[in-house]
């Protein structure tokens, strides 16, 4: 039996984010280069993609590529931004397929002008597609995003558009990047590793954590399925009694 049978379809996280994790051991397992990993990493994220809009989840947020990322080795960072163009290139037909809009966050003018320029390409040709939306997190970290959030809104009250009283969570979120996607409920991240690493921290808030041992390269449909049936057995209470839960 497949995990999906159990899937409830009425209570499905409309939001899913995912820490892609495990693509250089992944390689160094079978002897490779780190970038074999990446390379292999990108039939999870197809895979994963047309799981998650196949069952009706509306945003599908994937850990790219992180600030931190740059500091890599320069030749790991040139490989994931050529794969990242050839990717979006030749995926491009699985988005249209699927019905499904690419989006993204993260610092983008830092991005190299050609990586840039197919992103762009891609979003705009995926703009009227409603089925689900992947948002890449690229050149993404969160820290980056609170503190450019912070920096807007000061800036907005030193122009005497706003007034510091204007101020609470919901203008806050506002100017984050994540501006117009609802917060995931649940957070996936793989290859065992027990982190958040900067990502997404303020939306997380509440959103359920499910760690894979799999390394991304091996996350398969199957392994979307049983994260989603864990999500659905676990009791969401923000903050209240297991009693005032209306089930
Ligand atoms: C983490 O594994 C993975 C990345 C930093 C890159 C993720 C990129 C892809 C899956 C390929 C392209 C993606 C898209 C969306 C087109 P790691 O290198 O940190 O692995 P390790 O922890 O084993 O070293």
């Amino acid at each position: 039996m497949s995990f999906k049978d159990s899937i409830d379809k009425d209570r499905l996280p409309q939001h899913i984010a995912i820490i892609m994790d495990g693509n250089g051991r992944w390689a160094k397992q079978r002897g490779k280069l780190r970038t074999f990993g990446h390379k292999h990493g990108v039939k999870s994220v197809r895979e994963t993609a047309e799981s998650a809009a196949e069952l009706g989840i509306k945003y599908l947020t994937l850990y790219a590529f992180s600030t931190e990322n740059w500091n890599r080795p320069r030749a790991e960072v040139n490989a994931l931004m050529r794969l990242l163009v050839q990717t979006i290139n030749k995926e491009v037909k699985t988005l249209h397929d699927n019905n499904i809009k690419l989006m993204a966050i993260g610092e983008l003018d830092s991005l190299p002008a050609v990586t840039r320029k197919e992103l762009n390409n891609a979003i705009d040709e995926t703009a009227h597609h409603n089925r689900m939306s992947m948002i890449l997190a690229l050149s993404y970290s969160s820290r980056w995003e609170i503190a450019n959030a912070a920096k807007i809104i000061a800036k907005r009250v030193a122009e005497n558009e706003i007034s510091p009283e204007d101020i609470n969570q919901n203008l806050f979120e506002s100017h984050l990047t994540t501006n117009y996607f609802p917060d995931p409920e649940l957070l996936i991240r793989t290859s065992g590793e027990h982190r958040i690493s900067n990502f997404l921290l303020w939306q997380i808030a509440y959103a359920e954590l499910y760690f894979s041992p799999k390394l991304w390269p091996d996350f398969r449909k199957e392994d979307l399925y049983e994260a989603i049936v864990d999500y659905q057995n676990r009791e969401r209470r923000f903050g209240k009694t297991s009693e005032q839960i209306i089930k």
